[in-house]
């Protein structure tokens, strides 16, 4: 099992050909820990595949203080149920203290599999703390 604290922690997300251009699917993962063999933490993610074959994957927490995010693709909105922040489907803040749009993670495609790395632009453990 990997580190999750090193930088090429990777977790699969699925085949590319599963997700719709245009459309944002929500993913459940599981993500390794710190301790070889430890616990794994449940994150989902929220996938967008877009028109020109490049992907956004969002982070399934809300940057308020990490509540789940719900998708409704009716209005193509997220809805957080702490103290109801809304975002768009770029991820930005329409409503609510979340004091920052929807984080994204790092993704990367290999022999036809999508996978998800650690939040851009974020340092320390490859997956998010706020579970
Ligand atoms: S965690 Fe989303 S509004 Fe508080």
């Amino acid at each position: 099992m990997q580190d999750a604290t090193r930088r090429d922690t990777w977790v699969r997300i699925g085949a590319v050909d599963r997700f719709e251009a245009g459309r944002i699917t929500p993913v459940p993962l599981e993500w390794p820990t710190r301790a070889p063999d430890g616990p794994r933490t449940r994150l989902s993610v929220y996938v967008r595949r877009n028109a020109d074959g490049s992907f956004v994957v969002f982070h399934g927490r809300c940057p308020d203080t990490g509540a789940p995010l719900a998708w409704d693709p009716r209005t193509e909105r997220f809805f957080c149920p702490c103290r109801g922040s809304v975002f768009d489907r770029e991820g930005r803040v329409l409503a609510g203290p979340a004091p920052r749009p929807l984080d994204r993670h790092r993704w990367k495609v290999e022999a036809g599999v999508l996978y998800a790395g650690r939040i851009s632009g974020q340092e320390g453990p490859a997956f998010p703390l706020a579970v």
